[in-house]
Protein backbone atom coordinates (compact mmCIF):
# COMPACT_ATOMS: atom_id res chain seq x y z
CA UNK A 1 0.00 0.00 0.00
CA UNK A 2 1.21 3.53 -0.79
CA UNK A 3 1.19 6.50 1.54
CA UNK A 4 -1.93 8.21 -0.74
CA UNK A 5 -3.14 4.82 -0.14
CA UNK A 6 -3.03 5.15 3.44
CA UNK A 7 -3.80 8.43 3.66
CA UNK A 8 -7.01 7.42 2.51
CA UNK A 9 -8.06 4.42 3.87
CA UNK A 10 -9.72 6.07 7.16
CA UNK A 11 -11.87 9.41 6.56
CA UNK A 12 -10.74 10.41 9.68
CA UNK A 13 -6.90 10.37 8.79
CA UNK A 14 -5.39 14.24 8.44
CA UNK A 15 -3.14 13.02 5.93
CA UNK A 16 -1.04 16.09 5.63
CA UNK A 17 1.90 15.16 3.20
CA UNK A 18 3.38 18.84 2.74
CA UNK A 19 3.82 21.29 4.97
CA UNK A 20 0.90 23.54 5.26
CA UNK A 21 0.98 27.45 3.71
CA UNK A 22 1.71 28.33 7.00
CA UNK A 23 1.47 27.45 10.81
CA UNK A 24 -1.76 29.51 11.22
CA UNK A 25 -5.02 27.51 12.57
CA UNK A 26 -8.42 28.79 11.73
CA UNK A 27 -10.93 28.72 14.26
CA UNK A 28 -14.47 29.60 13.38
CA UNK A 29 -15.91 32.60 14.42
CA UNK A 30 -18.62 32.17 17.12
CA UNK A 31 -21.02 34.11 15.03
CA UNK A 32 -21.69 31.88 12.11
CA UNK A 33 -23.44 29.35 13.73
CA UNK A 34 -24.17 27.84 10.48
CA UNK A 35 -20.59 26.88 9.76
CA UNK A 36 -20.20 26.29 13.72
CA UNK A 37 -23.20 23.45 13.51
CA UNK A 38 -21.82 22.17 10.18
CA UNK A 39 -18.02 21.42 11.26
CA UNK A 40 -19.77 20.33 14.27
CA UNK A 41 -21.34 17.72 12.81
CA UNK A 42 -18.99 17.12 9.66
CA UNK A 43 -16.06 16.18 12.65
CA UNK A 44 -18.90 14.01 13.88
CA UNK A 45 -19.51 12.08 10.99
CA UNK A 46 -15.82 11.87 10.06
CA UNK A 47 -15.08 10.03 12.95
CA UNK A 48 -17.76 7.95 12.65
CA UNK A 49 -17.72 6.32 9.26
CA UNK A 50 -15.30 4.24 8.97
CA UNK A 51 -15.04 4.53 4.97
CA UNK A 52 -14.22 7.44 3.04
CA UNK A 53 -17.25 6.41 0.98
CA UNK A 54 -19.43 6.56 3.71
CA UNK A 55 -17.88 9.74 4.98
CA UNK A 56 -18.77 11.81 1.66
CA UNK A 57 -22.23 9.50 2.10
CA UNK A 58 -23.18 11.20 4.95
CA UNK A 59 -21.14 14.89 4.39
CA UNK A 60 -23.57 15.50 1.48
CA UNK A 61 -26.33 16.31 2.43
CA UNK A 62 -24.48 18.31 4.82
CA UNK A 63 -23.16 20.37 1.94
CA UNK A 64 -26.80 21.02 0.69
CA UNK A 65 -27.45 22.72 3.76
CA UNK A 66 -24.50 25.01 3.85
CA UNK A 67 -24.89 25.77 0.48
CA UNK A 68 -28.37 27.21 1.57
CA UNK A 69 -26.72 29.31 4.31
CA UNK A 70 -23.68 30.17 3.09
CA UNK A 71 -24.76 34.15 3.30
CA UNK A 72 -24.60 33.76 6.56
CA UNK A 73 -21.25 33.55 6.93
CA UNK A 74 -19.08 34.00 3.36
CA UNK A 75 -17.32 37.47 3.77
CA UNK A 76 -15.77 39.15 0.71
CA UNK A 77 -12.55 38.15 1.14
CA UNK A 78 -14.14 34.49 0.61
CA UNK A 79 -14.91 35.92 -3.55
CA UNK A 80 -11.26 36.99 -4.08
CA UNK A 81 -10.12 36.19 -7.53
CA UNK A 82 -6.80 36.28 -9.63
CA UNK A 83 -6.55 36.86 -13.65
CA UNK A 84 -3.93 34.64 -12.95
CA UNK A 85 -5.82 31.17 -12.27
CA UNK A 86 -8.65 29.93 -10.32
CA UNK A 87 -8.31 31.14 -6.58
CA UNK A 88 -8.59 28.90 -3.49
CA UNK A 89 -9.60 30.72 -0.24
CA UNK A 90 -9.63 28.95 2.84
CA UNK A 91 -12.48 29.51 5.36
CA UNK A 92 -11.17 27.11 7.84
CA UNK A 93 -9.14 24.43 8.82
CA UNK A 94 -9.12 22.20 11.85
CA UNK A 95 -6.57 22.21 14.44
CA UNK A 96 -5.78 18.46 13.62
CA UNK A 97 -5.31 19.10 9.79
CA UNK A 98 -8.16 16.79 9.56
CA UNK A 99 -11.40 18.43 7.64
CA UNK A 100 -10.43 21.56 5.47
CA UNK A 101 -12.96 23.70 3.73
CA UNK A 102 -12.62 26.40 1.07
CA UNK A 103 -14.34 28.99 -1.47
CA UNK A 104 -12.66 28.42 -5.09
CA UNK A 105 -13.56 31.09 -7.20
CA UNK A 106 -13.08 30.85 -11.02
CA UNK A 107 -12.82 33.23 -13.56
CA UNK A 108 -14.51 32.47 -17.28
CA UNK A 109 -11.67 30.27 -18.93
CA UNK A 110 -9.67 29.26 -15.73
CA UNK A 111 -9.19 25.64 -15.14
CA UNK A 112 -6.77 23.31 -12.45
CA UNK A 113 -4.59 21.04 -14.42
CA UNK A 114 -5.14 17.30 -14.34
CA UNK A 115 -5.41 15.90 -11.08
CA UNK A 116 -6.01 13.92 -8.37
CA UNK A 117 -6.55 14.45 -4.62
CA UNK A 118 -5.24 12.09 -1.77
CA UNK A 119 -8.27 12.57 0.08
CA UNK A 120 -11.96 12.04 0.06
CA UNK A 121 -13.82 15.71 -0.59
CA UNK A 122 -17.39 17.22 -1.05
CA UNK A 123 -17.79 19.98 -3.28
CA UNK A 124 -20.94 22.38 -3.42
CA UNK A 125 -21.84 25.02 -6.36
CA UNK A 126 -22.44 28.47 -5.16
CA UNK A 127 -22.35 30.61 -7.96
CA UNK A 128 -22.49 29.97 -12.16
CA UNK A 129 -21.58 26.59 -13.64
CA UNK A 130 -18.93 24.26 -12.98
CA UNK A 131 -17.79 22.31 -15.16
CA UNK A 132 -15.92 18.84 -14.48
CA UNK A 133 -13.77 16.95 -16.78
CA UNK A 134 -12.97 13.17 -15.40
CA UNK A 135 -9.95 11.61 -16.58
CA UNK A 136 -10.03 7.15 -16.87
CA UNK A 137 -7.00 5.78 -15.68
CA UNK A 138 -6.33 2.48 -17.84
CA UNK A 139 -2.88 1.40 -16.18
CA UNK A 140 -2.86 -0.29 -12.66
CA UNK A 141 -1.70 2.14 -9.86
CA UNK A 142 1.19 0.61 -8.67
CA UNK A 143 2.70 3.47 -6.85
CA UNK A 144 4.95 4.67 -9.61
CA UNK A 145 4.51 8.19 -11.02
CA UNK A 146 5.76 7.52 -14.72
CA UNK A 147 3.73 5.27 -17.18
CA UNK A 148 0.67 6.31 -16.38
CA UNK A 149 -2.69 5.55 -19.02
CA UNK A 150 -4.98 8.34 -18.98
CA UNK A 151 -8.38 8.74 -21.23
CA UNK A 152 -10.42 11.53 -21.17
CA UNK A 153 -14.13 10.49 -19.76
CA UNK A 154 -17.70 12.28 -19.40
CA UNK A 155 -17.80 15.48 -18.05
CA UNK A 156 -20.68 16.92 -15.49
CA UNK A 157 -22.43 20.43 -15.64
CA UNK A 158 -22.84 21.85 -11.86
CA UNK A 159 -25.31 24.67 -11.20
CA UNK A 160 -25.86 26.27 -8.30
CA UNK A 161 -27.15 24.49 -5.58
CA UNK A 162 -25.32 20.65 -7.05
CA UNK A 163 -23.03 18.91 -4.74
CA UNK A 164 -21.07 16.38 -5.63
CA UNK A 165 -17.99 14.00 -3.99
CA UNK A 166 -14.85 11.93 -4.43
CA UNK A 167 -12.68 9.62 -2.74
CA UNK A 168 -9.23 8.01 -3.03
CA UNK A 169 -8.21 4.29 -3.88
CA UNK A 170 -8.75 4.78 -6.74
CA UNK A 171 -8.40 8.75 -6.96
CA UNK A 172 -10.74 10.63 -8.69
CA UNK A 173 -8.49 12.03 -11.43
CA UNK A 174 -10.47 15.14 -13.33
CA UNK A 175 -10.09 18.90 -14.15
CA UNK A 176 -12.71 21.10 -13.05
CA UNK A 177 -12.90 25.04 -14.33
CA UNK A 178 -15.16 27.40 -16.52
CA UNK A 179 -15.00 27.25 -20.06
CA UNK A 180 -14.08 31.25 -20.98
CA UNK A 181 -17.45 31.74 -22.64
CA UNK A 182 -19.37 31.05 -19.23
CA UNK A 183 -19.55 33.55 -16.06
CA UNK A 184 -17.77 33.38 -12.97
CA UNK A 185 -18.33 30.14 -10.74
CA UNK A 186 -17.46 29.61 -7.40
CA UNK A 187 -17.42 26.58 -5.12
CA UNK A 188 -17.67 25.47 -1.81
CA UNK A 189 -14.98 22.05 -1.24
CA UNK A 190 -14.36 20.43 1.66
CA UNK A 191 -11.77 17.91 2.04
CA UNK A 192 -10.25 15.25 4.45
CA UNK A 193 -7.09 17.25 5.07
CA UNK A 194 -5.64 20.31 4.76
CA UNK A 195 -5.75 20.18 0.74
CA UNK A 196 -2.11 22.45 0.23
CA UNK A 197 -0.67 19.66 -2.13
CA UNK A 198 -1.60 17.09 -4.66
CA UNK A 199 -0.70 15.04 -7.29
CA UNK A 200 -0.90 16.97 -11.16
CA UNK A 201 -0.78 14.67 -14.42
CA UNK A 202 0.84 15.27 -17.84
CA UNK A 203 -1.30 13.05 -19.90
CA UNK A 204 0.79 13.18 -22.70
CA UNK A 205 4.15 12.13 -21.13
CA UNK A 206 2.27 9.62 -18.81
CA UNK A 207 3.77 10.93 -16.00
CA UNK A 208 2.76 12.70 -12.55
CA UNK A 209 4.38 14.78 -9.43
CA UNK A 210 3.32 16.27 -6.58
CA UNK A 211 2.77 19.82 -6.31
CA UNK A 212 2.23 22.38 -3.22
CA UNK A 213 -0.90 24.27 -4.13
CA UNK A 214 -1.13 27.92 -2.26
CA UNK A 215 -4.41 29.45 -0.70
CA UNK A 216 -5.54 32.68 0.82
CA UNK A 217 -5.62 32.65 4.11
CA UNK A 218 -8.60 33.76 5.81
FE1 LIG B 1 -10.46 18.15 -8.01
Amino acid sequence: MTASQRRGSRCWRPGVAGRPQTGRRHELSTTSHVLESFFNQATAQSHLQSTPADCVLALAPLMLDLLDNADTFLQPHHYRSSDVSYTRNLIYEAPDKGLSLYSLVWLPGQWTPVHDHGSWGVVGVLEGVLEERSYVRLSPDRGSDEEIDLVRGGIVLLRRGSVTSFVPNPDHIHVTGVPKERARAVSLHIYGRTMNDFNVYDVEARTRRRITVAHNES
